[in-house]
C-alpha cells in the first residue's frame, strides 16, 4: 500500500510512520510548510517531498492533485496538516483520506483540544483517526485511544502525554488498513470482518 502523507510542522506523527511502514510505504510527503521540521525527516529516511505554497489555495490544491496522482497513492494520511481541503479534494480521493486528531472526536474539533479538556474538567482525553470530508475534523471515526486526566493543568504537559499515544493509534490503524482488517465504504465501516458501529479503540 503506497502512502502520501501530508505535514505542516514537527512531524512526530510521520516520523512514527516512517519508522513503521511495515505493509506500507511512504511514498511521498507534502508540506504548505517550507520549514516543516517533518520535511527534514523525510529526506532522512530517503523519502521524496514537495512543498507547495499555499498562499492561492485552487492553485495549491491543482499541484497537490498532481503530486498525488504521480505518486499512485492508495491512502492519503494527513498528520498534522493544517488546511481544510476543499471538496473537490474529497470527492476526487473520497474515501482514501484519513486524519489524526488530538480529541475524542466528535468532542473539540479544531484546535487547542487540550486546553478545551482542562477547562472542561474532563476525566478522559484521548486521540481520533478519521476519514476526512470537508468540514474540519468531521467524517467517519475509525478508531481512537484514550487517556486519563490526572493532575494535569497545563495544556502542553497532556499533550506531551497524549502524543506517544497518537503514534500508537496511527500506526496501529495503518498496519490494519494495509491488511485489509479494517476497511469502509459510504455505508459501513468493518474490522476483523464484521460491521462495527463505533470507532475501534486502540489501547
Ligand atoms: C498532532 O497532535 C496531530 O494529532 C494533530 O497535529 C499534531 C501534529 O503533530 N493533527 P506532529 O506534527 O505529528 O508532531
Amino acid at each position: 500500500m503506497r502512502v502520501v502523507v501530508l505535514i505542516s510542522g514537527r512531524g512526530s506523527n510521520l516520523e512514527a510512520l516512517l519508522k513503521d511502514q511495515q505493509n506500507y510505504s511512504i511514498s511521498h510527503v507534502i508540506s504548505n510548510n517550507f520549514d516543516a521540521p517533518g520535511i527534514k525527516l523525510a529526506k532522512q529516511f530517503g523519502v521524496t517531498n514537495t512543498c507547495i505554497d499555499w498562499s492561492d489555495n485552487s492553485s495549491a490544491e491543482d499541484y497537490l492533485i498532481d503530486v498525488i496522482n504521480t505518486s499512485q497513492t492508495d491512502l492519503i494520511v494527513l498528520a498534522g496538516f493544517m488546511r481544510i481541503l476543499s471538496k473537490r479534494i474529497v470527492t476526487i480521493f473520497h474515501n482514501k483520506i484519513i486524519n489524526i486528531h488530538p480529541s475524542l472526536l466528535p468532542k473539540y474539533r479544531g484546535l487547542n483540544t487540550h486546553q478545551k479538556v482542562i477547562d472542561s474538567g474532563d476525566e478522559l482525553h484521548g486521540a481520533s483517526v478519521h476519514l476526512v470530508d470537508n468540514q474540519l475534523d468531521h467524517g467517519r471515526i475509525l478508531a481512537q485511544t484514550q487517556i486519563a486526566v490526572n493532575n494535569e493543568k497545563n495544556a502542553q504537559t497532556l499533550a506531551e502525554k497524549l502524543i506517544s499515544k497518537e503514534h500508537k493509534l496511527l500506526t496501529s490503524v495503518m498496519g490494519l488498513i494495509s491488511a485489509k482488517e479494517l476497511v469502509w465504504d459510504d455505508q459501513h465501516l468493518k474490522a476483523f470482518g464484521k460491521k462495527i458501529t463505533k470507532p475501534l479503540m486502540i489501547k
